[in-house]
Order: structure tokens, then sequence, then C-alpha cells
């Protein structure tokens, strides 16, 4: 998933849109091949200003690590509250089987899918072949989409041992629609983007396509998330009936998964940004860049 909607000027030394990296030519910019290595001129009078060029990187680098943070501190979350809080994890019908559903659905589908859609931002790629990292935007994707499919099958599986109806619930109802799209995405994406068949009009015209698509599962997974903990709370926190405090006497496990709710939406927030920021896209990701040669073409380059 990449923001294609802006159109910033191409990529060049000069060029305040794009980052100072020293790696970084105009060869990087219009081509997914590998740039030849360019020195930049730099002299001492020119030191204040290379600091300057530097905060973008920093900035962009600030909000990468607290992506990278809130990412962990959500996946340690989910496990805490579904082995401490919830009684651990089984897969025999039982809740202990219902409890791989919260943790494989955050990990898959927010922290993986959304650590995913922000990759092709990391400067640090910018000055190589896309190839690679194209792959690796594709592999964690299929991580995400192969863990939220088993947490799927946890919940399922669960209710039909359980004799409960399925698909009664909104959070069941944005959920599967969050993983539908999703797979549809990532099969659409594989076949426009990574086979070497696919014709360069089509990759120009599906582009805004994918990185709105992108965007809107990231926002139904998180709304899933949010509604699912919702639930679930509601669902064990009866008060006197099991022994547990009521919801609405927030006791530590309502803190411990409200809090999680917070940081994936507060993950949430930070991939956004950096996805809606013009500066941090990879140059040959905008729009008058996108000719370039097919995959394994360019893999014979
Ligand atoms: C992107 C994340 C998520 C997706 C796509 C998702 C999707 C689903 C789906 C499709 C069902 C229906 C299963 C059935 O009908 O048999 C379901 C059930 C359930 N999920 Fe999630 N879920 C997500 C995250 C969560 C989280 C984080 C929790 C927190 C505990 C949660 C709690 C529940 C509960 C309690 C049910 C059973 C009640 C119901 O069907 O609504 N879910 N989920």
């Amino acid at each position: 998933m990449q923001q294609g909607g802006s159109s910033s000027p191409s990529c060049s030394a000069s060029t305040p849109h794009c980052f100072p990296l020293g790696h970084l030519n105009a060869a990087a910019c219009g081509s997914e091949t590998s740039p030849e290595p360019q020195k930049h001129e730099v002299n001492a009078h020119s030191a204040p200003a290379g600091l300057s060029r530097m905060r973008p990187i920093i900035i962009f680098y600030t909000w990468y690590l607290l992506g990278l943070a809130l990412s962990v501190a959500c996946v340690v979350c989910v496990c805490v509250w579904s082995s401490k809080w919830r009684g651990g994890f089984a897969w025999n019908g039982s809740g202990l089987q219902f409890n791989w559903h919260p943790v494989l659905m955050v990990t898959g589908l927010v922290v993986l899918y959304g650590n995913g859609a922000v990759l092709y931002r990391v400067p640090l790629t910018w000055g190589q072949n896309k190839l690679p990292w194209k792959l690796l935007h594709a592999a964690l994707m299929l991580l995400a989409l192969i863990l939220s499919i088993v947490g799927l099958c946890a919940v399922f599986d669960f209710h039909n041992a359980n004799k409960t109806p399925n698909l009664y619930s909104l959070h069941s109802w944005i959920g599967i629609a969050a993983t539908a799209l999703f797979a549809i995405q990532w099969v659409a994406g594989l076949a426009v983007f990574l086979l070497p068949c696919s014709p360069i009009s089509l990759r120009i015209l599906l582009k805004p396509v994918h990185v709105w698509m992108g965007g809107s599962i990231l926002s139904l997974s998180i709304a899933a998330c949010i509604s699912g903990i919702n639930e679930k709370l509601f669902f064990v926190l009866k008060g006197n009936t099991n022994g547990t405090l009521p919801y609405n006497a927030l006791p530590p496990e309502a803190v411990l998964a409200n809090s999680l709710g917070v940081l994936i939406v507060a993950f949430g927030m930070v991939v956004f940004l950096i996805l809606s920021n013009h500066k941090w896209q990879r140059p040959d990701s905008r729009p008058e860049d996108m000719a370039y040669t097919p995959l394994l073409q360019e893999e014979s380059e």
C-alpha cells in the first residue's frame, strides 16, 4: 500500500521534495533497477544546509520508530490479555481456542499489515533496487493474510463447536469485509504489480485504487479490533454472574483491554501520518515515474 495521490516533482539532488540521501540519484528516482553510485557535491559551507535537509529523515525515523514501538506494545498487550486474563491458548473448541482470534487478528491485520504498508517509505530502501522490497512487501502482506485467516478459523470453529450463530454482529460484518477485501487486494496486487505480463497502463490505472483500498482495509481492521475488544469485554465482564467485576467498575482487565484499543488506534494514526506525507513517498512510486519495466525483465537486467 502506497500513497499515490500526490504528484510531486521527480527527484533530483536540488529538489527539496526529496530526502537528501547521498546514495540516491536520478537513476534511483525513475527506475526500479539498481542505481549507479553518484557522489553529491559537499563543501564546508553546505554543512548547515545539509543538517536542515536531514530534518525530514530524522522526523520520519522518529515516527517510524514510534510505529514500531506501538507495534510491539499492541502484540504484547493482546498476548498478555489472552494468556494472563483469559486463560491461555488451545485448539479444542473451548474459550481457549477463541483466544487465538484477537492475538492473530491484531498481529496480522493491524501490526504486520501496517508495517508492510509503510515499508516503501523507509528512505534507507530508496537508493536500492525496488524488487527485494516489493517481494518483502508482498511477503509481509501474505503472512498478515495467513495469520488473519487462521484467526478467523479459530473463532468460526469455536462458534460452531458451541452452536453459536455465525456472522450476527456488527463486529463480524466489519471484520469479514476487512479480511475479504484484503484477500482480494493481495491477489490483485500480485497479478498487477508483481507479474511481468501485466501491462504498465494497468499498473498506472490500478495504483491509486490499490492505495485507497489499502488505507480502507486498515481502517476497517482497526474498527473491527475496537468493536471486537468492546464486545469481548461486555461478554466476559458481567459482574456477579461469573465472579468478575463488571465492565463499568473498570477492573484491571478492562484497563488492559481498553489500553490495547488505544494502542491500536495510535498505531493506525502513525501509519496514516507516514502514508499521507508525500515527502516520505519513494520517488519512483510517484505517478510520473510509474513507467518502469516489469519485474522479471528487470531481474534479468
Ligand atoms: C482485524 C481484526 C478482526 C477481524 C477481522 C475479526 C473478525 C471477526 C469475525 C468475522 C467474527 C465472526 C465469527 C463468526 O461469526 O463465527 C468475529 C467474532 C468475534 N470477534 Fe473478531 N475480529 C477481529 C478482531 C477481534 C479482536 C481484537 C477481538 C477482541 C477480543 C475480537 C473479538 C471477537 C468476538 C468476541 C467475536 C465473537 C462474537 C461475534 O461474532 O461478534 N475480534 N471476529
